[in-house]
């Protein structure tokens, strides 16, 4: 659990607050690609971490991200004119250009002014087919991350943006937590959960864990047992990492592990980018090594059903008000009425908590070691910047950073399956 005083440490990121100013140390997604088509199309009036800015596109292509209220009296840059390489105000007419510097100032009779005022640009990237920026402090800002999915080839690599009603700790949360699996997502996990006796190893539910802390964050290892058909005993191993401040990689079944090489495996790289306190947008990247089933993959996330959602705004558009698009009356065949779509279901559970989780009556088991450890790297995080302090895990390199699901061999060593982990801790 986690005192109200805590959750509060934890789950506000807003300026000037101490989660807010560990999370201004980082890169964060601000929008899709997409979402700024082509040069000088409209601009884009979006939300981080509790502020308002504009994104445009200018006429050669290049990105600016600027506060939204314009400099001279807070009208939104977002209903300006992007024009001529920059983005005017259509109150008084000032423009800007992508660096913030002004390009005409109208309304003021002196030429030179325009030279002595600037607007605070942010400085903004695209990769990955996501526009990324950072928001921090000028002077500690850090080289652009090398995340393992921004280098491969667009058609092995589709980003799907969802903006949820709750605080980004609740979706981590649900990502970082193993043992729901053999629950929630029994349709997919376990297809035959209702009249199969067959096993699989997400019977266990009760997963071991170890968690080891990293130089970006902390990886884990769930554990499960499973008996073969055939009798064997095997264990099924699920090493996920916790990348700091919220992010993780869901791995996909290996079909061949140690020694034999991957084949057709999709990951999940999901950033949870608190938009403020109560939204989130979570960027899942599905990436591997072959090209990606859009229209399959959406479907497998119950996201192809537009009920749900669609890239109209991205919004998430079931809610408690509807029973968050449950079916009850499929439940003698869908264990959660949701009928599997996986996203779906992890949507209403988050979502059933609450915008922001109130976490001081829980009754946490050994299953939820790995929330606990994110807990506790959030809050020293936290409690590092609120004293003058650098938080641990500003990590970028992330080359080598991976994720794994599949069986583990007698006398394997887990660590070999993931050799680009670096530890800061020993690990016997
Ligand atoms: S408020 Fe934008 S130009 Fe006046
Ligand atoms: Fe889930």
């Amino acid at each position: 659990m986690l005192t109200k005083e805590d959750n509060d440490l934890i789950c506000r990121i807003g300026p000037g607050t101490p989660m807010g100013n560990v999370f201004r140390r980082y890169w964060h997604p601000v929008c899709l690609a997409e979402q700024l088509p082509h040069n000088d199309c409209d601009p884009l009036a979006l939300k981080l971490l509790g502020q308002n800015f504009v994104a445009f596109r200018n006429t050669e292509g290049q990105l600016g991200l600027l506060d939204e209220g314009c400099m001279h009296r807070g009208t939104s840059l977002a209903l300006g004119r992007v024009e001529h390489c920059g983005i005017r105000c259509i109150y008084h007419g000032w423009k800007y250009a992508v660096d913030g510097s002004l390009m005409d100032v109208p309304n003021h009779p002196d030429p030179g002014y325009m030279q002595r005022q600037r607007a605070r640009a942010y400085p903004v990237r695209e990769a990955g087919g996501i526009v990324w920026a950072y928001i921090g402090p000028t002077d500690k800002q850090l080289p652009f991350p090398n995340f393992p999915f921004l280098e491969l080839p667009d058609e092995q690599r589709f980003v799907i943006r969802v903006n949820l009603h709750t605080n980004y700790l609740q979706n981590l949360e649900g990502g970082l937590d193993s043992s729901h699996s053999s629950n929630l997502h029994s349709d997919f996990f376990r297809p035959g959960w209702n009249t199969s006796t067959v096993n699989n190893a997400m019977d266990d539910s009760a997963p071991r864990l170890e968690v080891e802390d990293t130089e970006f964050g902390y990886h884990y290892a769930a554990f499960r047992r499973v008996t073969t058909e055939d009798g064997k005993d095997i264990e099924n191993v699920r090493i996920m990492p916790f990348i700091l401040p919220s992010s993780r990689i869901i791995p996909g079944r290996r079909r061949r592990s140690i020694g034999g090489g991957t084949q057709g495996v999709i990951d999940f790289f999901i950033l949870e980018t608190p938009m403020d306190d109560e939204n989130t947008a979570a960027y899942m990247v599905l990436y591997g090594d072959k090209k990606i089933d859009r229209e399959g993959a959406l479907f497998q996330l119950g996201l192809s059903d537009e009920r749900f959602w669609s890239t109209d705004d991205y919004t998430y558009k079931a809610t408690a008000g509807n029973r968050w698009g449950q079916n009850r009356s499929v439940m003698d065949t869908s264990w959660t009425g949701f009928s599997g779509g996986i996203y779906i279901e992890d949507a209403a559970v988050i979502g059933s908590m609450g915008a922001i989780a109130d976490r001081s009556g829980e009754h946490l088991v050994p299953g939820d070691k790995a929330i606990i450890r994110a807990r506790r790297l959030l809050l020293e995080a936290a409690k590092a910047v609120a004293e003058g302090k650098e938080p641990r895990g500003l990590s970028t390199d992330f080359k080598g950073l991976s994720a794994f699901d599949g069986d583990l061999p007698a006398n394997q060593d887990w660590h070999q399956l993931v050799p680009g982990h670096r530890h800061l801790v020993e690990h016997s």
